[in-house]
């Protein structure tokens, strides 16, 4: 039976990101930001609400990240705007690591028959 929140999928070594960094990676076609901060992973749409920066590019301060463009932060954790000028948050969506790898819970595809989830890519 599967998980109505969405299917987890493998991004890679969890090893690849050293505690206060980010890598990028594409999920069918979708911009992720992981980030390992405060200990742990967390995962973020890799676009940035307020005019589609590329928020992969920006800079880690603890557990917020700064939009390179005009420097909106958002909250790693969340996706929660932490500075203007955005005023929306970003989509935020759970990390696991299984046998040390990083894998990602993103939602199901809009349209699904078996969504049972109200989150979405925004992309
Ligand atoms: S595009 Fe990110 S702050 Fe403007």
């Amino acid at each position: 039976m599967s998980d109505p929140n969405g299917t987890f999928h493998q991004l890679g070594p969890a090893a690849d990101i050293s505690l206060g960094q980010t890598k990028n990676y594409k999920v069918d076609g979708h911009g992720l930001v992981v980030a390992n901060c405060d200990g742990d992973y967390h995962a973020i749409e890799d676009r940035c609400t307020h005019d589609d920066g590329p928020l992969g590019e920006g800079k880690l301060w603890g557990c917020l990240i700064e939009c390179p463009r005009h420097g909106a932060r958002f909250d790693m954790k969340t996706g929660q705007v932490r500075a203007l000028p955005a005023t929306r948050p970003v989509a935020s969506y759970p990390v696991r690591v299984v046998d040390g790898m990083l894998e990602v819970q993103l939602p199901p595809a809009e349209g699904d028959a078996t969504a049972g989830a109200t989150r979405g890519f925004s992309l």
